[in-house]
């Protein structure tokens, strides 16, 4: 209908003058604090090679145990494809809280879990719930790319703490501490760590946590590694670490443990009151986590969990290789992660990674992660992954090692 014309009014003799005015789609501002992924410009070279080998992979390459995805399909064919509850399927819930309770001697109920689509959409419930102007978050440099760009779209400050190659990576409680001010609103852990594979003792998680309950600070604690620990060690969750859970969310999920990234279940760890603010969120975010996949958690969780001691020897053979091939490379510093799988060697300080890992995927067909991915003082590092089988790692640095020789740097 033209511009003044009643409705039902014929128009058809009137000239037609519709104008269409040039509209630029308008994102909210918060959109510009969602940065270009440094990952996905080397994936998209990549795409467009031959004989390209990939270390730049962030989940499992490992088959998922068959008893999960039986219980996958079993749930298809059992009609089990509407919504659950809100918090999730009740039977998971239970399966958590029990699986939880054991392995951290820790009272827990099923209103103290909340049920997501994976890790991520936890993270994102949490973060953006809590950010806000005048909040300021620690959190490490470098870290998971998602934690500053989620806290800084809701206006809150992100205040980074490096960790260093000197020192494996490992975060220092006192730098915490020391960083913690006014207004300090919270810490963002993640151990192990990506992309660095380093795994804090007990007495880091303690401290800070120790300290945070002291000052009133929130700790989110993305422990989506937690059974890839490499070395003889107790893994520190939080929630062993705490008295209570008032100022705690963990944060985990299937995705690495059972190699279930692509099935998209993960999960909040809180008290119950926050347990029930998130639930009311989560329900105008994606409303529930896909149900069959739900159903597999379960089995994964009470099955039989030879699946992960197999998984973490792979692990751990393919991380000592790798170690050795890194300490073997022209230009790189290394050191010994403890967990998940990756290493995050430096190159020399002037040496941008970003440019480096590029003329690497070109000139030698080998994708890996520049360092900038995941923080502001890390352009001089790379990311490798190691969910990759021995061969291929093998193979990527009989192409890398001559090639880095060659730089002159
Ligand atoms: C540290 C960390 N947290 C969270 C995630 C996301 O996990 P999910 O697949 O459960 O969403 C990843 C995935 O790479 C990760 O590395």
């Amino acid at each position: 209908m033209a511009d003044g014309a009643k409705p039902n009014q014929s128009t058809d003799t009137a000239p037609r003058k519709i104008k269409y005015r040039k509209t630029k789609a308008r994102w909210h501002p918060s959109m510009q604090a969602i940065p270009v992924p440094g990952i996905r410009r080397m994936v998209n070279m990549a795409a467009t090679m031959k004989d390209v080998i990939h270390l730049s992979i962030g989940q499992p390459d490992l088959p998922t145990p068959k008893h999960v995805i039986d219980a996958y399909i079993d749930a298809l064919n059992a009609g089990q494809t509407g919504y659950t509850m809100d918090a999730g399927l009740p039977e998971l819930l239970v399966a958590l809280r029990d699986y939880y309770g054991k392995r951290y001697d820790r009272k827990l109920t099923k209103d103290n879990i909340l049920i997501t689509s994976g890790a991520t959409e936890a993270m994102y419930l949490a973060l953006s719930a809590t950010a806000a102007p005048g909040r300021q978050f620690i959190v490490t440099d470098p870290s998971f790319l998602l934690y500053a760009p989620l806290i800084r779209m809701n206006g809150g400050e992100v205040k980074f703490i490096p960790t260093r190659i000197e020192n494996n990576h490992q975060l220092d409680p006192d730098e915490v501490i020391a960083a913690m001010g006014q207004r300090t609103f919270a810490v963002v852990l993640n151990s192990p760590n990506n992309p660095t594979g380093a795994v804090y003792p007990r007495s880091t998680i303690e401290t800070i946590v120790e300290e945070c309950a002291y000052r009133g600070i929130q700790i989110f604690s993305d422990e989506v590694y937690d059974h890839l620990i490499l070395d003889d060690q107790e893994y520190a969750s939080v929630l062993r670490c705490s008295v209570d859970l008032d100022n705690i969310m963990c944060i985990s999920s299937f995705s690495k443990t059972y190699s279930m990234a692509g099935l998209r279940v993960g999960w909040v760890i809180s008290s119950q009151a926050t347990i029930k603010s998130l639930r009311r969120y989560h329900m105008f975010t994606t409303s529930v986590a896909n149900t069959p996949s739900q159903f597999a958690g379960v089995a994964a969780l009470t099955g039989d969990q030879q699946c992960i001691r197999d998984m973490v020897s792979i692990y751990r053979e393919r991380r000592d290789r790798i170690v050795d091939l890194v300490a073997q490379t022209p230009h790189l510093t290394g050191y010994q992660p403890g967990g998940a799988f990756f290493i995050f060697p430096d190159l020399p300080k002037h040496v941008n990674g970003s440019d480096l890992a590029l003329r690497m995927l070109k000139e030698t067909g080998v994708c890996v992660v520049p360092g900038d991915a995941f923080g502001e003082h890390t352009e001089n590092a790379l990311r490798f992954s190691f969910s990759a089988s021995v061969e291929t790692i093998e193979e990527a640095f009989d192409r890398i090692i001559p090639w880095m020789a060659k730089q002159p740097f």
